[in-house]
């Protein structure tokens, strides 16, 4: 395996939040950062030492970007495929784009799980408003309609209670291919975050549990109040998977639990949201271990060093900065955007959660 030490250039496309604290972790093991971004104001611009101005699809400036670091990663799993193998031709790229191909695409990845023998929502693709009906048959409802690609923050989703519901969610999600899901009454959200070495060591964040609101994360729980049974079979789940697609880098891992048995809902092969409580409250941040694995560092040490929440601060919620500041046990983060539009992740906090403490 080869080893790119301190002083050598990370490129990292995409410049909002992810890349930024990429950035700040590479930077604190001594490694440069050039981020290919389509704004100078971009979050990760703002800090990092080096940057690309560019479209995804500019293939001449993502060459030039290629000749100046020694490897790159990416914040966005959307970056299209030929621009990542693109770039391959010059310098190694992870995640690798044949793993992007995968988890671009909601029936290519819960389809891959599956034939690793792993279990996911039942679900069926759907090419047709009658392709529809027949998903819907096979499910019973209530059903969740999701677009295969570009779906975040529960957009481009249409849920189906009833079957007046049909017509109108198919025509809701414009787009030709669609994946429906049995709604799954889950008792839990958790996730795992996984990393690989290209020599296959791999090690994994502990379940944490995620709270949504409206669609996006509202709140992390770490660790998750699950059984040890349950925990060993999310971090089983994230591991195959990380494993079988050869990821080298970070591989997280959305799951429900239900009933005691861990189902597959999503992936991404890059730092998530869920693993932003890492930074302050684990030894090694999810960032760092990124930065760790594509360079062929040791991995870190990825236990919690206290239980704690992390909290999105979306649009306005940022406002209350100051708050945050003034409370004992608590670590803001605030990404530099200039607007705060509704449903915006603006930074996050992480607090400590002093009451489990004393419990446990
Ligand atoms: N099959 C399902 N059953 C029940 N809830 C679901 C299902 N699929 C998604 N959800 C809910 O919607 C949220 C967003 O869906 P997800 O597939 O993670 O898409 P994204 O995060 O890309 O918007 C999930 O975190 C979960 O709360
Ligand atoms: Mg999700």
């Amino acid at each position: 395996m080869k080893i790119l030490p301190p002083g050598s250039t990370i490129g990292i496309f995409g410049g909002g939040q992810l890349a930024r604290m990429t950035a700040l972790a590479a930077a604190r093991l001594g490694y440069k950062t050039h981020i290919y971004a389509q704004a100078p104001d971009e979050p990760a611009c703002q800090i990092a030492a080096c940057r690309t101005l560019g479209a995804f699809d500019d293939m001449d400036k993502i060459s030039q970007f290629a000749e100046r670091v020694d490897i790159a990663t990416l914040e966005w799993e959307n970056v299209p495929v030929a621009a990542v193998a693109g770039l391959e031709k010059h310098i190694p790229c992870c995640p690798k784009s044949s793993i992007l191909h995968v988890t671009q695409n909601r029936l290519l990845e819960k389809g891959f799980a599956r034939e690793q023998g792993l279990a996911t929502p039942e679900f069926h693709a759907v090419r047709s408003p009658d392709d529809l009906r027949q998903a819907v048959e096979r499910l019973g409802l209530p059903v969740i309609l999701k677009t295969t690609r570009l779906g975040y923050d529960g957009k481009g989703q249409a849920a189906i209670r009833e079957e007046k519901d049909i017509e109108k969610a198919w025509k809701s999600l414009k787009t030709g291919e669609a994946i429906a899901e049995a709604f799954v009454p889950f008792q839990k959200e958790v996730s795992v975050i996984v990393a690989r070495r290209a020599d296959g060591q791999m090690r994994a964040f502990p379940p944490v549990e995620n709270r949504h609101q409206r669609g996006i994360l509202d709140e992390t729980h770490v660790p998750a109040a699950i059984p040890d049974a349950v925990r060993d079979q999310a971090i089983h789940m994230a591991t195959t998977l990380c494993e079988k697609l050869e990821a080298v880098g970070l591989l997280a891992v959305e799951m429900f639990v239900v009933e005691g048995q861990i189902l597959m809902n999503e992936l991404a092969p890059r730092p998530h949201n869920s693993g932003h409580w890492s930074i302050d409250g684990a030894a090694t941040s999810q960032f760092e271990q990124l930065v760790r694995a594509i360079c062929g560092l040791p991995l870190g040490d990825t236990r919690p060093l206290f239980p704690c929440i992390m909290k999105n601060l979306i649009g306005d919620a940022a406002r209350d900065w100051q708050d945050y500041l003034n409370m004992p046990g608590a670590h803001l983060h605030l990404y530099g955007k200039k607007d705060a539009r509704p449903g915006r992740k603006m930074g996050h906090v992480t607090i400590r959660n002093r009451r489990e403490e004393m419990e446990s």
